[in-house]
């Protein structure tokens, strides 16, 4: 198995941004973590970071043949961004939505996510946890189907 994980903007700055709500793992630190456990689950591990929204649109069109499934941090394009949410739907892979900090404890306008409807599910709240956690539904969820 093949997976994709985009990071959306501002995680390049994971471990230096408010450590209180997203802890103090980098985002090196989180793929590291990904990649392990991938090992473990058989599924190789390609990370995307950027801050730019036509760039993740870019690389969800660039997953369908190259990938079996997403995971999906998009950060503040969460949202906001119909667009990515249309790359999305329109590959059709099936796609993992996953937080650090649980976005329905804080504030009002992070409540809602343009992404969910076109996930599978979503995981929001474990910390760089939710990472691993999105990864292991991901591939459970692409071997029984
Ligand atoms: C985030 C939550 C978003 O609301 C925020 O804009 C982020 C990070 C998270 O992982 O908790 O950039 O996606």
């Amino acid at each position: 198995l093949s997976i994709l994980v985009l990071h959306g903007p501002n995680l390049n700055l994971l471990g230096q941004r408010e450590p209180e709500i997203y802890g103090s793992l980098t985002l090196d630190d989180i793929n590291r973590l990904l990649v392990e456990e991938g090992r473990l689950l058989s599924a190789d591990i390609f990370a995307v970071q950027s801050n730019h929204e036509g760039t993740l649109v870019d690389a969800v069109h660039d997953a369908f043949l190259r990938h079996q499934g997403i995971i999906i941090n998009a950060g503040a394009y969460t949202h906001t961004s119909v667009a990515l949410r249309d790359a999305i739907a329109g590959v059709n892979l099936p796609t993992v939505e996953v937080h650090l900090s649980n976005i329905y404890r804080r504030e009002e306008f992070r409540h809602h996510s343009y992404i969910a409807p076109v996930a599978i599910g979503q995981i929001s709240g474990f910390g760089a946890e939710s990472y691993i956690l999105g990864l292991q539904a991901l591939v459970y969820h692409l071997r029984k189907s």
